[in-house]
């Protein structure tokens, strides 16, 4: 009866007031997309293989109907279109990915394809001559085939290798360029990629690959970092951060058992990037967890690598400002049968997760209508970490059937806006933007075509991948234009 009730308590959140405080003059707008998801292009003009190329050209079953992103938006062809697009829309600032292969066919520097430098170059500066602000991700999945052949994230090779690439974009393109993100969800990279294998490269390594890989891109992340300082960061003048996903973790109960199973399964999902760039190391539950696991199944020492501590010195303080991608909560609970034999990062945080039933759900099977775990994340992180400078890099809702008449996605997004808003006004969590995923329908990696999050509807059948605006583009067009989420608001 308790539980029930708490639950239920939980979700009357959902229905609260939205936020009538309006939003900074300059609180930042914008809209989100990755080069794999919306390019196309996929072996024109020197493009080098990626591993998504790989994966789905060589996998048919892989992805939903067989999908993949061969052509999708179109939008190397069609970029000074998707340009008009968030012009209209007015935003500050689109957030868009650099695809490794387009500039370096074989991953490694000494081979650079002009046609990719000079698309990018483009593109950044048909931005630029729009006033609207690039974002710039790095690195957002598509790794270059040729390095995932050379052993991909898990291999420590790969963060010379990373650093040389991300120091080449700082060079290209970082006169024009303030705001760069070394990685996209890097949990996604390393648990779908190289532990459960549900993402490119497909690899089943859980609990052991992926531990590696996020020990190579944490390394990664802060070598490139202090490339940018030391080389770039006087004359440039810019910032380097990352960007991490979570759910929020709402305990089931309010029983001391949840409650601790929430702060676990942030530390397991959050934490192992968040922590080591700002506090310094490994959460402290993950170490002794997979430690405690490792030892009872046999391994001689834990299964998650370990830091020295020049390394954990020079990780720490590696963001100028931290991304944060949000779109759902779960419920956790303790588990209650422990099985030691379980590996990989799921297995390793002891937590039980699962989905109310009586939350509105979008497309994508993680995808839940839970606005009140918006404000409940971005304050948890700001208790954590000190308060970073923040930026939802992330957050959008997805339908099967592209409909122009969106009111779903309006008002799930009108949420979470209001999720944010209250975690400023309520909270003092220093938020600078939002950035809605995504401005266009595009290819939802193994999803594919099914599950689209756009403000604009894409044609995938037209030859020219015709847009057109849906409903949220005026709802957004509006937010962006009066800051504020109801009909009348309250400047503070
Ligand atoms: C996570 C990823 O960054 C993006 O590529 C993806 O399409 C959206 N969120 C929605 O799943």
């Amino acid at each position: 009866m308790m539980k029930f009730l708490y639950i239920l308590c939980s979700l009357a959140s959902c229905y609260a007031a939205l936020n009538n405080k309006k939003f900074p003059a300059d609180f930042m707008f914008g809209a989100a997309t990755s080069s794999y998801q919306i390019e196309g292009a996929w072996n024109e003009d020197g493009k080098g293989e990626n591993i998504w190329d790989y994966l789905l050209h060589t996998n048919r079953t892989y992805s939903l109907n067989g999908d993949n992103g061969d052509t999708t938006c179109n939008s190397y062809h069609n970029y000074k279109e998707d340009v008009a697009l968030l012009k209209n829309l007015n935003v500050t600032h689109y957030r868009f990915s650099i695809a490794w292969a387009r500039l370096l066919p074989n991953g490694h520097i000494n081979e650079i394809n002009e046609a990719g430098v000079e698309y990018y170059k483009n593109l950044i500066s048909e931005l630029r001559a729009n006033n609207i602000e690039p974002f710039v991700t790095i690195y957002h999945w598509d790794l270059p085939q040729a390095l995932q052949d050379e052993g991909g994230w898990p291999s420590s090779n790969i963060i010379d290798v990373y650093a040389d690439y991300a120091r080449l974009c700082f060079r290209l393109f970082g006169l024009d360029v303030k705001y760069w993100m070394t990685f996209n969800e890097p949990k996604q990279t390393c648990w779908q990629g190289y532990g459960v294998g549900t993402n490119a490269p497909g690899i089943k390594s859980p609990g052991i690959g992926e531990y590696w890989c996020a020990h190579n891109v944490l390394k990664a992340h802060a070598k490139a970092w202090h490339i940018y300082d030391e080389e770039f960061r006087p004359r440039q003048k810019g910032q380097v951060g990352i960007v991490i996903d979570s759910n929020w973790w709402e305990p089931a109960t309010n029983s001391s058992e949840d409650q601790e199973a929430s702060e676990t399964k942030l530390q397991f999902t959050f934490g192992l990037y968040a922590n080591p760039i700002f506090n310094g190391d490994y959460p402290e539950v993950m170490k002794s967890h997979i430690k405690r696991r490792s030892l009872a199944q046999g391994f001689q020492k834990s299964r998650l690598p370990e830091f020295t501590p020049k390394e954990i010195e020079y990780i720490k303080g590696t963001a100028d400002f931290l991304g944060v991608n949000m779109y759902s909560a779960s419920l956790v609970a303790a588990k209650q049968n422990q099985d030691v034999d379980g590996m990989g990062f799921d297995h390793d945080d002891e937590v039980k997760v699962w989905y109310s039933e009586s939350w509105k759900k979008g497309a994508s099977p993680w995808l839940v209508v839970t606005p009140w775990g918006m404000q409940k994340l971005l304050r948890w992180i700001k208790n954590q970490y000190n308060n970073p400078r923040m930026i939802v890099t992330e957050n959008g809702y997805s339908d099967y059937d592209g409909t122009l008449n969106d009111d779903d996605r309006i008002s799930y997004i009108q949420g979470y806006l209001s999720g944010v808003r209250d975690a400023m006004v309520e909270d003092g969590v220093n938020v600078f933007g939002y950035t809605v995923w995504s401005l266009l329908d595009n290819l939802e990696w193994v999803y594919g075509f099914t599950n689209k999050f756009g403000l604009y509807h894409v044609d995938f059948n037209s030859p020219n991948r015709t847009r057109t605006a849906k409903k949220s583009v005026g709802f957004y067009q509006n937010v962006i234009r009066t800051k504020c989420l109801v009909d009348e608001c309250i400047e503070i």
